[in-house]
């Protein structure tokens, strides 16, 4: 009993007679607002907790030895797919001289149309070797015969023997095997097509760059050197004019973050045959977290973000009539060049919630106390207003 009364002394909640209780109607309507006020600062309260955000951190990239990988998509109205040579280049030295892996392109017919063309591969052998002797040798008209072969049977070996010697090849005019596989026909009337390349390939993820350039290339130890004769010396005007469908580094981000590729959708037009485009890109490398995610478990998204300025210039002097050999020497060649440079920091993209559950049930229970005591307030205000207001009237 004397424990018992100790502690009553304690109690903090004091009760209420029960005979002093009365209800009315305006305490009725404080009830009903408050449990409104509750209900409302509730759902506000879990849609709080709900709410993903997502927060950006810079680190430095500490990744080695990663590849870059590239997808694009660009459309040359102006240019046959058969002059159209992709070249990669990086500071390690690494070449790779007419990229074909991974790239398709499709030949599109006479600008402005711009359809494409049902023949994708590009033919230029079809009438190659039709019915040759036996013993037949072709010429390689002073070239060294490729593969160890000794003869040039085609007018594609023909061309590589030329390659590899470094010589222009041009046309193929007065190559008997070029003429009886009509390739100078080929060539003249593919001259008007313009030329669609797409798809992926991957680079070493250091200083670099890759080129759209005419005409085959060829690397020697000193320099790397493009065959611009047929580029020049078409009758048909080629132009380096391109419109960038897409370029990106990496898989998309997920919709609703910052996945814009600044260069989707550039579209240029080229003034004249010797002018030169180049893209100075910054590589971001970027990862995506997903909430839950750590980074490199499943579903943990790596990519590369962006940044892209660019430079076009003609490279053709003051006068109309410079010798192409001149623009090489110069250090210009016509071409669209992208030329990627890669960030030291990366950017780590993380899905966190804000709130955690423990943090829910803290802040529930202090609006339902909160909104409680607020309104017992006001409901002990309203009846004793009325009350004094009660007595006025009587008295
Ligand atoms: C390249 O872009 C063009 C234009 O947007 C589109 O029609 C074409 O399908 C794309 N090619 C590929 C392989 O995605």
């Amino acid at each position: 009993m004397a424990r018992s009364s100790r502690l009553t002394r304690l109690d903090a909640f004091s009760k209420t007679v029960e005979d002093a209780r009365i209800k009315t109607t305006s305490g009725g309507i404080v009830t009903l607002i408050s449990v409104l006020v509750v209900m409302y600062l509730i759902a506000g309260e879990v849609g709080d907790y709900r709410r993903i955000e997502v927060v950006p951190e810079l680190i430095v990239d500490k990744s080695r030895g990663e590849q870059l990988p590239i997808s694009l998509n660009i459309t040359f109205p102006h240019m046959p797919c058969n002059l159209l040579t992709l070249d990669v280049m990086d500071v390690s030295g690494e070449q790779q001289s007419g990229v074909t892996h991974g790239i398709h392109l499709t030949r599109l017919s006479k600008f402005p149309e711009s359809s494409p063309i049902d023949i994708t591969a590009l033919d230029l052998h079809a009438d190659e070797a039709p019915h040759l002797a036996p013993d037949y040798c072709g010429e390689c008209y002073g070239a060294t015969p490729p593969d160890g072969k000794k003869c040039c049977n085609t007018c594609t070996e023909v061309r590589e023997a030329y390659e590899k010697m470094g010589w222009a090849f041009g046309l193929g005019e007065g190559v008997t095997q070029c003429e009886r596989e009509h390739y100078g026909e080929h060539i003249k009337a593919m001259s008007e097509e313009g030329c669609n390349i797409s798809g992926h390939l991957q680079v070493n993820k250091v200083v670099g760059n890759f080129h759209f350039a005419p005409g085959k290339s060829f690397s020697t130890p000193q320099m790397h050197v493009h065959d611009l004769q047929q580029f020049f010396e078409s009758p048909k005007e080629h132009k380096l004019s391109h419109t960038i469908h897409h370029l990106s580094f990496g898989p998309d981000l997920p919709v609703g973050e910052v996945s814009h590729n600044p260069l989707d959708g550039a579209t240029h037009e080229a003034p004249e045959r010797a002018y030169n485009y180049m893209y100075f890109i910054k590589v971001v490398s970027t990862s995506f977290l997903p909430l839950g995610v750590k980074p490199g478990q499943d579903g943990a998204i790596e990519t590369h973000q962006y940044s892209v300025t660019s430079h076009e210039r003609s490279l053709q002097g003051g006068s109309d009539k410079e010798h192409p050999d001149t623009l090489h020497a110069r250090g210009g060649i016509p071409g669209v060049f992208f030329s990627y440079d890669i960030s030291p920091m990366k950017v780590v993209n993380r899905e966190v919630r804000q709130r955690t559950f423990v943090g829910l049930l803290t802040g529930i229970c202090a609006i339902i106390g909160g909104t409680l005591t607020v309104a017992t307030l006001v409901d002990r205000t309203v009846y004793e207003g009325l009350g004094k207001m009660k007595k006025m009237h009587e008295g």
